[in-house]
């Protein structure tokens, strides 16, 4: 079976072509990424009015690269959820028209459960239930997953999300946007053990996170001290945090696979301390190959294959979502 995803709930453009839920065939993805840059930020309008101007050469050549033609497409899915309305907008209307004119099935995806099926198109089984964890720029979120059709959010962040924490470290520091990239650079030069900034675990039991509270303390730090070592010492901060709740879901929901995903997980720091700490407990651990961290369409196909399989359809009523939980 022939799916062809979209993809744009933030700054990337995205079509991908994928058969049978696993073997890619295209995977294009343009990014506003540079628009967005000298904001520090992405600005929602500019995504949006990118979206529209591209999306039809990133299907052109979806298409192109998978040597198919619209006729050969068996399925359409389409992010309706989380994500900025506008952007959404795009891609789920783009899906609903080609579905229309194809008289295809529609599937519409939740792009957080997307970012985890990234790591289950490899070949290696996963097995159910499994702890979830998407780690990006919007989202810090730990999810218990029964199966394809029971995902349950069992953690998130009550300020901002880790990948926000890099960007905003990285303003305070001048390093540039988006800051995981540089700041993971930076830290490879740095020394971690240098500075302790403070690791808010909330409360004992919680599988909640807050990454505000070591922002503002890079902040002061950065005002009395200077930036050395910061970088090495505040991304060890975040890891310490993540890798802590990751252990900790495990141990209360007893399972023996953990699979991540989101933009942040192409920090290879943030991948070998889960890798570690999990094998520790006996825990398979599951990662996206890094090209798929980031946003991309092959995990909306790929996902929208296994919904579909158990029965899933979406009708044209769909609506974007743009606070969708699960
Ligand atoms: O998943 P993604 O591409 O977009 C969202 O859905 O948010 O994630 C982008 C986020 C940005 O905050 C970026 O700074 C962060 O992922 N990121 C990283 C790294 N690469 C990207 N954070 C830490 N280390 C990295 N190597
Ligand atoms: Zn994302």
């Amino acid at each position: 079976m022939l799916v062809l995803g979209i993809e744009t709930s933030c700054d990337e453009t995205a079509v991908a072509l994928v058969e049978n839920g696993k073997r890619i065939l295209s995977n294009v993805v343009s990014s506003s990424l540079h628009l967005h840059k000298k904001y520090g930020g992405v600005v929602p309008e500019i995504a949006t009015r990118y979206h529209v101007e591209l999306i039809n050469c990133v299907l052109a050549e979806a298409l192109n690269k998978a040597k198919a033609k619209p006729k050969d497409i068996d399925l359409i899915a389409a992010v309706y959820g989380p994500g900025l309305v506008g952007a959404l907008l795009i891609g789920l209307s783009l899906a609903k028209a080609l579905s229309l004119s194809l008289n295809k099935p529609l599937v519409g995806v939740n792009h957080l459960q997307a970012h985890l099926y990234a790591a289950m198109m490899e070949k290696k089984r996963i097995r159910f239930p499994f702890v979830g964890f998407v780690v990006s720029g919007g989202h810090t979120n730990l999810f218990y997953v029964r199966d394809y059709l029971r995902w349950q959010m069992i953690g998130k962040t009550r300020d901002d999300a880790a990948g926000e924490s890099f960007d905003k470290v990285a303003k305070i520091l001048k390093l540039g946007y988006p800051g995981g990239p540089i700041i993971e650079r930076r830290a490879l030069q740095g020394n971690s053990t240098k500075i302790r900034f403070p690791r808010s675990y909330l409360e004992e039991d919680s599988l909640d996170f807050s990454f505000s509270g070591v922002k503002t303390a890079v902040l002061y730090y950065v005002r009395d001290h200077g930036i050395r070592n910061i970088a090495a010492s505040f991304q060890e901060a975040v890891i310490d945090i993540l890798t802590e709740k990751a252990a900790k879901a495990c141990r209360l929901k007893k399972v023996k696979d953990f699979v991540a995903g989101g933009g942040v997980l192409a920090n290879q720091r943030l991948r070998k301390s889960l890798s570690e700490s999990l094998a520790e407990q006996g825990i398979r651990v599951h990662f996206p190959k890094l090209k798929l961290c980031q946003d991309n369409a092959v995990m909306v196909a790929g996902l929208s294959y296994q919904l579909y399989r158990r029965g899933v359809v979406s009708n044209l009523n769909l609506e974007v979502a743009p606070n969708l939980k699960v």
